[in-house]
């Protein structure tokens, strides 16, 4: 088996190539990617001298290299994390949030129509249904809820998502699609929410919480999601869509004062910043399709899953401290000027 991940050299997409090479040491992983800010060969490390990875520098909406590569490695699945994916860069550019979540995903099903395929899988984002009030507890996305987009970045994953179902009927091209909730684990770039909060409480910065810190994420451990796409990859019906995640609900305010209470450093470092525009209450989902249909249920709770990653930010302390010295510099003064 040959797969395709695209996407690879970033947060989810690395965690699933080591995911994908220990678990199928038979299957090649051809990891595709064009090296954003958000890509880091340093993520890749322990992936390159294994003989059944490759590595390929390129961009999912450059059609004549994407078909170059199809032609090449005749992939049996593709799994397309490749994306745009901070929320808050898409709304000072969204331009290149629709060329690469929407045309780019297109230019990969064109190449998986032409070469043939198995499955086209996208990894999709419970964005796309918008948000839930705080006042409503009971509420939860299901795979059934409409489509209902807040940022120029959801918006352009739910315009994949309907391209992808697109291709689906009109050409049966085989294809999945996953709607997870926030991740949060191993190589997570530090301009998300806790790995900055990480990072900034080590060096004793100010941790900034838009608004007032009452949004509510459902926290997803990275390996549980790999898993999940594993199981969807190999088990899930064609055509359908699958949501990920559950149970792990936090309050951004309670996230902060975890990550501070664990690392021993004072409340006083949180400071309350201007809200994003059009910010999202509240994720919340719920896994009963992929619980009944493939078994899978999230195993990692919130409290230990933080712990785990605390410590893997506190182990691999160059791989974050390169990128905060690098390019990324300018955008956190632009994001929350020079003085935090
Ligand atoms: P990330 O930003 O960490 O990584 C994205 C990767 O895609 C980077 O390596 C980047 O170089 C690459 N990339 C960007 N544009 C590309 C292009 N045109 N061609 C090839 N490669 C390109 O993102 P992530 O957090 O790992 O997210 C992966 C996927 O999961 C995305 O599709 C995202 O929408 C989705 N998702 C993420 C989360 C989350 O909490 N991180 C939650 C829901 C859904
Ligand atoms: P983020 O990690 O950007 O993920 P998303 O917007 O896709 O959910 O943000 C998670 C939550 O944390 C979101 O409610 C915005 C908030 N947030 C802050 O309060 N401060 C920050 O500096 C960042 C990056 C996010």
């Amino acid at each position: 088996m040959t797969v395709i991940v695209t996407g690879g050299a970033g947060f989810i997409g690395g965690n699933f190539v080591y995911h994908m090479l220990e678990k199928y040491p038979k299957y090649k992983i051809v990891c595709v990617d064009a090296l954003t800010y958000a890509g880091n060969m340093e993520t890749l490390d322990g992936a390159m001298k294994n003989p059944q990875f490759e590595f390929v520098k390129a961009d999912i909406a450059d059609r004549d290299a994407v078909y170059a590569l199809f032609e090449k490695c005749k992939p049996d699945y593709v799994v397309n994390f490749a994306a745009e994916s901070h929320v808050d860069r898409s709304i000072t550019n969204p331009d290149i949030f629709l060329r690469t979540n929407v045309i780019g995903t297109g230019v990969l099903m064109d190449a998986c129509r032409k070469y043939g395929i198995k499955r086209f899988h996208q990894v999709s984002t419970d964005e796309v249904y918008g948000d839930l009030p705080l006042d409503k507890p009971e509420l939860f996305f299901t795979e059934e809820t409409p489509l209902h987009t807040s940022s120029p970045y959801s918006a352009s994953k739910a315009g994949a998502d309907l391209l992808v179902n697109a291709y689906n009927r009109t050409y049966k091209l085989p294809v999945t699609i996953s709607r997870c909730s926030n991740n949060y684990g191993p190589y997570h770039f530090p301009e998300k929410l806790i790995p900055l909060m990480i990072a900034n409480a080590l060096n004793d910065k100010p941790l900034p919480v838009y608004g007032k810190g009452e949004n509510v994420r459902d926290w997803l451990y990275v390996k549980d999601h790999c898993e999940a796409i594993d199981l969807i990859l190999h088990n899930g019906k064609d055509g359908e869509v699958y949501n990920i995640g559950g149970h792990n609900e936090r309050t951004n305010l309670e996230v902060v004062k975890t990550i501070l209470r664990e690392l021993g450093k004072p409340e006083s470092l949180i400071t309350y910043v201007t809200d994003r525009p059009g910010h999202d209450m509240r994720y919340a989902i719920d896994p009963t399709k992929i619980n009944r249909e493939l078994g899978w249920l999230p195993a990692t709770r919130f409290d230990d899953g933080i712990k785990l990653t605390i410590k893997w930010y506190l182990d691999n302390r160059k791989w974050w401290e390169n990128i905060l010295a690098g390019e990324y510099q300018n955008y956190y003064e632009k994001m929350y000027g020079s003085g935090n």
